[in-house]
Order: structure tokens, then C-alpha cells, then sequence
């Protein structure tokens, strides 16, 4: 009985590390490298460090993400010079409404919370 009782716990850790290593190996994780966007206005750059330390979920930048287990698919995948279908054009993905980037920074500063820069300067380095 004893020996049978060992035996079970021994299963159930084998089983449980099993299952933790799946979900580590399934997880997408966000790059810890700052990305840079090309434009003519002048480079901006993205940290997702400082973003997700602030609280931001996933899922509000990367609104059309579904199957988790893939990496979400880049913004200009979608979003293109100019407006293509229901697509707002690359402009309003970067400036226009709470989720884009100076829309985020603008409502949050209104709002009195901690925000990145809302001047162009502030994201455009020359
Ligand atoms: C504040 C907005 C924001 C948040 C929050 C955010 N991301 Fe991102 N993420 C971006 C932007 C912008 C890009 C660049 C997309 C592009 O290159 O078009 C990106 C790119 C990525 C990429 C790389 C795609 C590629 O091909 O280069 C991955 C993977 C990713 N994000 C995962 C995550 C995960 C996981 C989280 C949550 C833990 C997260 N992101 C949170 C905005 C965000
Ligand atoms: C699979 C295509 C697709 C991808 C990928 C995508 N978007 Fe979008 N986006 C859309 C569509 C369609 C709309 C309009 C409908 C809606 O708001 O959901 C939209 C709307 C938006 C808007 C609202 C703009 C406005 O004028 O109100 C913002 C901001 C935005 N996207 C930001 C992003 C960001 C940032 C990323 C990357 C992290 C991204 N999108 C990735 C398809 C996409
Ligand atoms: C939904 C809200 C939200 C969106 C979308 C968002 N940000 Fe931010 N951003 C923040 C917040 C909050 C902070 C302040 C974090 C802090 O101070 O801890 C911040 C900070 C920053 C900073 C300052 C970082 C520093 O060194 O202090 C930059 C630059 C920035 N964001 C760029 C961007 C760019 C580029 C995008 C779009 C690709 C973007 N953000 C999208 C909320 C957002
Ligand atoms: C919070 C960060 C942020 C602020 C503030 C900001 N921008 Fe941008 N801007 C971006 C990002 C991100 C892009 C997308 C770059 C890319 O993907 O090529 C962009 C792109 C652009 C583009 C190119 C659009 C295209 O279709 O190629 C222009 C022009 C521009 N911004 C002008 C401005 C001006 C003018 C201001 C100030 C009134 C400003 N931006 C403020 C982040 C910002």
C-alpha cells in the first residue's frame, strides 16, 4: 500500500512538471529588445519592457490576436499607408484612438495616469 502510495505521488510530479514545461514551451513571449519603426517622420522606439511593466494587457496593442499559441502578427501586416477595406490606414494605428500609441499616452495623461510622450518629438528622434 505504502509502496503503491510513493509510486502515485512520483506520477503526479512527473505529470505536474510535464504539464508546467508545455505551458513554458506554448507561451509567446513579447521581445525584450526594443524594436525601431523606419518612417519618414523619423525613427520611434518600442519597448515592451516598460509597456507591460506598466499593466498593459497583450491583447490591447495586439487587438486582432487569437490563436495564443502563435506569435501575434506584426501591425503593418494589416495596417498600410493607406486605408485598405475596414483597415485604418498606418497613421491612425500610430496616433488615432486609446489603443494606438500617442492616443494611449494622450487619454492616460488626460486622465492623470503615468504615460510615454505625446509630442512628435517625443517618439520621432531625428
Ligand atoms: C503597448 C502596446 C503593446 C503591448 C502591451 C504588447 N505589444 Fe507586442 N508589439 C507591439 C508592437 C507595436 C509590435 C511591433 C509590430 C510590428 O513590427 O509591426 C509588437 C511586436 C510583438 C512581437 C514580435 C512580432 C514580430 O514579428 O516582430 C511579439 C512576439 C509580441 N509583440 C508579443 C507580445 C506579448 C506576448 C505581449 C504581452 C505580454 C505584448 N506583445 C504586448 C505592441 C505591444
Ligand atoms: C489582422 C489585421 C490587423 C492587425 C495584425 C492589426 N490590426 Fe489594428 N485594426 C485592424 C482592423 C480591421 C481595424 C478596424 C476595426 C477595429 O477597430 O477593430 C483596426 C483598428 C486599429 C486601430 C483604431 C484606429 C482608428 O482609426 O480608430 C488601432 C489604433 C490599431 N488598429 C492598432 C493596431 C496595432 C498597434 C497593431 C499591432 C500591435 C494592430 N493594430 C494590428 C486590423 C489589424
Ligand atoms: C494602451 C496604452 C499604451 C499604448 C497603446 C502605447 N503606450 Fe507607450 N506608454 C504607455 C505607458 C503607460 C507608458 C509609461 C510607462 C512608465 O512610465 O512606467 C508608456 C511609455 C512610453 C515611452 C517612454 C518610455 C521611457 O523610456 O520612459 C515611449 C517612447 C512609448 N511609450 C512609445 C510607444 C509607442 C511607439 C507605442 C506604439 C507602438 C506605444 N508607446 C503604445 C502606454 C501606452
Ligand atoms: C507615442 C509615439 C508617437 C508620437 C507622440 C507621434 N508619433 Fe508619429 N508615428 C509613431 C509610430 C509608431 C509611427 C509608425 C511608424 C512606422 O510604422 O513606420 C508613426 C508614424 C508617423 C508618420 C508616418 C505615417 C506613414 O503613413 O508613413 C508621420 C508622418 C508621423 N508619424 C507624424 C507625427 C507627427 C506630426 C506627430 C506630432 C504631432 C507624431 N507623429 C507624434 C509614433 C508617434
Amino acid at each position: 500500500m505504502r509502496k503503491f502510495f510513493i509510486g502515485f505521488i512520483a506520477l503526479l510530479f512527473v505529470v505536474s512538471m510535464a504539464a508546467v514545461t508545455m505551458v513554458y514551451a506554448g507561451a509567446v513571449k513579447a521581445p525584450d529588445k526594443p524594436l525601431t519603426f523606419e518612417n519618414k517622420k523619423g525613427p520611434v522606439t518600442f519597448e515592451h519592457s516598460i509597456h507591460i511593466k506598466a499593466g498593459l494587457k497583450c491583447e490591447t496593442c495586439h487587438h486582432m490576436w487569437k490563436d495564443k499559441t502563435k506569435e501575434p502578427k506584426g501591425c503593418k501586416e494589416c495596417h498600410k499607408a493607406k486605408k485598405e477595406g475596414n483597415v485604418p490606414r498606418l497613421y491612425n494605428m500610430a496616433h488615432k484612438s486609446d489603443h494606438s500609441c500617442k492616443g494611449c499616452h494622450k487619454a492616460r495623461k488626460k486622465a492623470g495616469k503615468k504615460a510615454g510622450p505625446t509630442k512628435c518629438s517625443g517618439c520621432h528622434k531625428k
